[in-house]
């Protein structure tokens, strides 16, 4: 069978003396849709940023993307390999504009591989189209936020990672995200791995789900296996 496109085996990782992913194994095919479920302290974000090489330590385990060790790479040689996280506070500088703080994301362009033009981000992000000038502190959080996702995937990533990527935002940004994160994923073949406490959300976007508790997977399947066990909403997550 093929690799498929990320691999995680047996991964513990964590800050400091603390580890606090123990044992994760994942694997994500090539234009899949999956959802990371998990309380809060769960270790949602460690496992993003542990794929990222972006802040927690590694203490044990293997990741690799399209079969290729990540082990030696740094988090810009991981990103230029085509791995790319929107991380949780988004990161939209304020005082530069929504087109400049977008066409930031090109610095992880892989070898070969052209970037979008604006005008394409454009067509995908049309709602962000009135706001091009705009400076980033006159954003509100659900613009920010797409900003975010506009800027993680005008390189053309492999992996697309989105952490709690509606958290905090009105129902009605959250379907407008919804939409277009799944037109990212249908119509561009765009991989996703998306964190969110959010079940309707992660439910518009993803095929299959992990729960992930205290740094364990504690389930794996599609949503009908979810639904068919309520127990699994009860025991971990919050509801
Ligand atoms: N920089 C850090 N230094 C030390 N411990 C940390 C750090 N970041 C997270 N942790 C700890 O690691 C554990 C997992 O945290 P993580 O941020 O991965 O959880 P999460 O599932 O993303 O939670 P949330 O839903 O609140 O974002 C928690 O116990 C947290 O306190
Ligand atoms: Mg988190």
């Amino acid at each position: 069978m093929a690799d498929p496109l990320l691999r995680i085996d047996a991964l513990h990782a964590g800050y400091g003396d603390a580890v606090v992913l123990h044992g994760i194994d994942l694997a994500i095919a090539d234009g899949a849709a999956v959802a990371l479920l998990g309380r809060n302290g769960a270790g949602k974000s460690t496992v993003l940023k542990t794929i990222l090489n972006a802040g927690p330590k590694l203490v044990a385990g293997r990741i690799s993307l399209d079969g290729r060790d990540l082990r030696a790479l740094g988090a810009d040689a991981r990103a230029r390999a085509g791995l790319m996280l929107v991380p949780e506070d988004r990161r939209v500088f304020p005082h530069i504009t929504v087109a400049e703080n977008i066409a930031l994301g090109v610095h992880a362009a892989r070898p070969g591989v052209k970037p979008m033009t604006m005008d394409e981000i454009w067509d995908l992000f049309p709602a962000l189209v009135p706001f091009a000038e705009r400076a980033g502190y006159a954003l509100s959080g659900g613009q920010q936020q797409m900003v975010a996702v506009a800027r993680g995937v005008i390189a053309r990533p492999r992996l697309l990672l989105l952490d709690e990527p509606v958290e905090g935002l009105a129902p009605v940004i959250v379907d407008q995200m919804a939409a277009e994160i799944r037109r990212l994923h249908r119509d561009h073949g765009l991989t996703v791995l998306v964190t969110e406490q959010n079940l309707s959300f992660a439910r518009a976007v993803t095929d299959t789900l992990h729960l992930i508790d205290s740094g364990e997977l504690v389930h794996s399947g599609d949503w009908a296996g979810f639904d068919a066990d309520p127990t699994l909403k009860t025991r971990y997550l919050a509801v």
